[in-house]
C-alpha cells in the first residue's frame, strides 16, 4: 500500500511517499526555520503562507523521486491536529482536494501518533506494547502504546512543555531559534562541565501532588530567566555553557526517572522516544544508560526523524487506514486533541 502523506503542523511543511507503513520511499521537507528566526519564535501567519508556497511543489518532487506516479497511490495522509490552526488547515486542504482529485481515501493523522510512528521506521521489529516518552516543542508525555492506535497517557506536563523550556531558555540567553539544538550543542561545547560550575544554577524540578508521573517545566523555565536577568542586570558574565547543561540535567531529571518507575509499575520492558527534543545528545546517552542499567530494551529514532517529517505521518497512517480510521470530506483541523482521542 503506498501512502502519501502531507505534513505541516508548525514550520516544515514535508510530504513522503510510504509502502506499507515502514517503507520510506521518498522524504522531503522544507524547513521554515531560516524566515522565523529574526522573530525568534514560529510566527503562525508566515508558517501559513509559506506552506501554501511551497506544498504543491514540494509534492511533486516527492511523488518524482519516489519512482512513482500518482496513479501508484493507494491513499492519501495528512496531519489534522494538533499544531499552528492556519498550519494545520493548508495540508488538509492540500491533501482533501488531492484525495478528492484522485478517488483515494483520505487518513488523517495525530501529529503525536506520527512521532511515536518514527520509532516503527527506526526499528522494523518494534510493535506495540511500549513505553513512550513523547518530548518536541508543543508536547512532553509519557504514554503507553497499547497498540498501534490506543494509547493511555501515563503522564504529561502540566504547564510548559520540555522543548519550550530549551527555546525560550535558549532567546534569553541570546542563543536564537531555534533554541533545543543551541543549547545542545553548547552544553556539550566544553567537554564534561565539573559539578562546581554547575552548582552555581540551582534549578528546581517539581512535583505534581497526587500526580506521580507528571512533572512542571514552568518552575525550570521562570527561575532561568532571572537568573539570566540578575547577571545582565549586574553587568556580570555567567557560564553559558554550565546554564545550558544545568537545564538539560533538570529536564531529563524531571523526564526520566518517571519514565522509569512507569515502565517498572506497569511492566514495559521496550522503551521509545519521540519528538524533537528526543534529538538531545543528553537525554539521548541517560536513556541509553538508564535502560541498559535496568535490563529495558530501548529504541530511538535517528536525529532526521525526530524533527518533523512526512514519513513518521505516511507510517503511522498505515495502522490508522488498517483500523478503519479514514476520513470524510468534512475533516477539519484542530489546533489541540489529546493523543488517545478518537478522531
Ligand atoms: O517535534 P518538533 O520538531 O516539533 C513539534 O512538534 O513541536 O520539536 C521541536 C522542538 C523545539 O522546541 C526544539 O528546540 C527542540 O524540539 N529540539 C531540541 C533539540 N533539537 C530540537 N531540544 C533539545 N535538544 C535538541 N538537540
Ligand atoms: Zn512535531
Amino acid at each position: 500500500m503506498n501512502i502519501l502523506s502531507i505534513e505541516s503542523s508548525c514550520d516544515e511543511t514535508a510530504a513522503a511517499i510510504t509502502r506499507c507503513g515502514r517503507e520510506v520511499l521518498c522524504d522531503e521537507i522544507f524547513s521554515q526555520v531560516g524566515f522565523h528566526a529574526k522573530y525568534g519564535g514560529v510566527v503562525p501567519e508566515i508558517a501559513s503562507r509559506k506552506h501554501i508556497e511551497v506544498i504543491r511543489e514540494l509534492t511533486v518532487s516527492a511523488l518524482k523521486k519516489s519512482g512513482l506516479t500518482k496513479h501508484d497511490l493507494d491513499a492519501i495522509a495528512v496531519t489534522n491536529a494538533p499544531g499552528l490552526i492556519g498550519a494545520l488547515l493548508v495540508g488538509v486542504n492540500f491533501a482533501k482536494a488531492l484525495a478528492f482529485g484522485l478517488k483515494l481515501p483520505l487518513i488523517p493523522v495525530h501529529h503525536i501518533r506520527g512521532h511515536i510512528a518514527a520509532n516503527y521506521i527506526a526499528e522494523p521489529e518494534l510493535e506495540p506494547p511500549f513505553l513512550c516518552l513523547v518530548v518536541s516543542g508543543g508536547h512532553s508525555l509519557i504514554t503507553a502504546v497499547k497498540s498501534y492506535t490506543e494509547f493511555e497517557i501515563i503522564g504529561t506536563t502540566r504547564d510548559d512543555a520540555a522543548g519550550e523550556c530549551f527555546d525560550k531558555a535558549a532567546r534569553i540567553m541570546g542563543l536564537g531559534y531555534p533554541g533545543g539544538p543551541a543549547i545542545d550543542k553548547l552544553a556539550s561545547s566544553g567537554g564534561t562541565i565539573s559539578p562546581e560550575r554547575l552548582a552555581e544554577f540551582k534549578l528546581p524540578i517539581a512535583n505534581v501532588d497526587g500526580k506521580e508521573f507528571d512533572f512542571s517545566f514552568s518552575g525550570v523555565k521562570t527561575t532561568v530567566v532571572n537568573l539570566v536577568h540578575n547577571f545582565e542586570q549586574k553587568g556580570e558574565d555567567y557560564d553559558k555553557a554550565a546554564l545550558a547543561q544545568a537545564l538539560t540535567n533538570a529536564i531529563s531529571d524531571a523526564l526520566l526517572p518517571r519514565l522509569f518507575t512507569a515502565a517498572e509499575r506497569f511492566g514495559y520492558g521496550t522503551i521509545a522516544v519521540a519528538g524533537g527534543v528526543a534529538a538531545n545528545s543528553t537525554i539521548r546517552s541517560r536513556l541509553q544508560e538508564g535502560c541498559e542499567t535496568r535490563g529495558l530494551r530501548l529504541v530511538m529514532p535517528p536525529l532526521s526523524l525526530c524533527a518533523d517529517n512526512a514519513a513518521m505521518i505516511g507510517c503511522q497512517a498505515y495502522y490508522e487506514f488498517q483500523a478503519g480510521n479514514t476520513a470524510t470530506w468534512d475533516l477539519n483541523a484542530y489546533a489541540a486533541l489529546p493523543v488517545n482521542s478518537e478522531q
